[in-house]
């Protein structure tokens, strides 16, 4: 039996919850038994050893709101095999999930987590307590929520290396773009309603001035192009200079205007600012998508596009890291 235990329970924290009750069959097929036996948030937790009713916790964060223990205590008191670490991204301290991961991975738990900050900030550190304690720590939610990415370098593309990557990975970013060109709305017009997608980070500064896309850089960076990189590294611009003219110039030569991130190993830069991209070019993508190109020695070019944020689109990618952790062991997992 996995015991899983959940931290912060947002829009993510509660898609993972609602999957895993729904797709309980399917997932335990691929990897045994499983309860979820702590749901924690910044107010307090529910816990249960003996599983609890996930739909019934999502009510309870809707209608009362938790209490009692909190994400430490739980750590400390609670038996867990796998945390679920998905509180929001602060990446210039990495907490909380920070000090949720490091006490998790201590107390000889696989981490899976959604937030970028702790990777941001310590990276390495993480990963080699991960190896000093034999767990594992997976993090593919944190870059283009259900894009495929860092599985897919680590795994399908083992044995390449990861020269450039080139990519949108912010979907805030790239709907008000892909907005202002065609309604040729001005900046402030779309952000608004780019909140309301509910995409944008608590502080939308974050997407608009290029600090997520920058913090998600850092990450592929690290962990799938072997570079030793950090926050400060990143040559950051945002779009918030961006007018609707802008686009009619573009347009006039048949390129489009994207925010993109780009990391290069060979030359040592990392960067995230808006760029003429060809209209036909696979990064000229529209809406709230997100795509990368990963530039390879042996296979060459990759281009990979997905669904960058969402409840669902998150949650597909930490079941995913979930199975990966656990497949192969159901025959032992009752
Ligand atoms: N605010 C982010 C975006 C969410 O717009 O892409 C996913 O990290």
């Amino acid at each position: 039996m996995i015991n899983i235990a959940i931290f912060g329970f947002g829009a993510v924290g509660q898609g993972v919850a609602e999957v895993l009750h729904r797709k309980k069959e399917l997932i335990e097929g691929f990897i045994g038994r499983y309860r979820v036996v702590a749901i924690t948030d910044s107010k307090g937790s529910l816990t249960d050893e003996k599983g609890l009713n996930l739909m019934e916790a999502i009510d309870i964060k809707k209608n009362k709101g938790f209490s009692g223990m909190k994400t430490l205590e739980v750590i400390e008191k609670v038996d867990f095999d796998v945390a679920i670490e998905a509180t929001p991204t602060n990446v210039h301290s990495g907490e909380p999930g920070l000090t949720h991961i490091v006490k998790s991975m201590e107390k000889n738990a696989n981490v899976i987590t959604s937030n970028k900050g702790p990777l941001v900030t310590d990276f390495k550190k993480l990963e080699k307590l991960a190896e000093k304690k034999g767990v594992r720590f997976m993090y593919e939610a944190t870059v283009g929520g259900a894009m495929p990415i860092i599985k897919l370098a680590k795994n399908d593309l083992a044995g390449n290396d990861v020269r450039v990557i080139k990519g949108v990975l912010n979907g805030t970013c790239n709907y008000i773009l892909t907005r202002m060109e065609k309604e040729k709305m001005t900046y402030s017009q779309v952000l608004s309603e780019a909140q309301e997608l509910k995409i944008a980070e608590a502080d939308p500064s974050y997407d608009v001035e290029g600090i997520d896309s920058a913090a998600k850089l850092v990450i592929l960076a690290n962990s799938i192009m072997q570079m030793n990189a950090s926050f400060e590294d990143v040559e950051i611009t945002g779009i918030t200079r961006i007018t609707p003219e802008s686009f009619e110039v573009a347009g006039s030569k048949n390129y489009t205007i994207r925010l993109i991130a780009e990391a290069n190993r060979k030359k040592g830069f990392l960067k995230v600012s808006p760029r003429l991209v060809p209209r036909h070019h696979p990064l000229a993508i529209e809406g709230t998508m997100n795509a990368a190109l990963i530039r390879t020695d042996l296979a060459g070019d990759i281009v990979v596009m997905g669904k960058g944020a969402g409840k669902y689109e998150t949650a597909s990618a930490i079941v995913s890291d979930l199975i990966e952790v656990y497949r192969g062991m159901r025959e032992s997992n009752g």
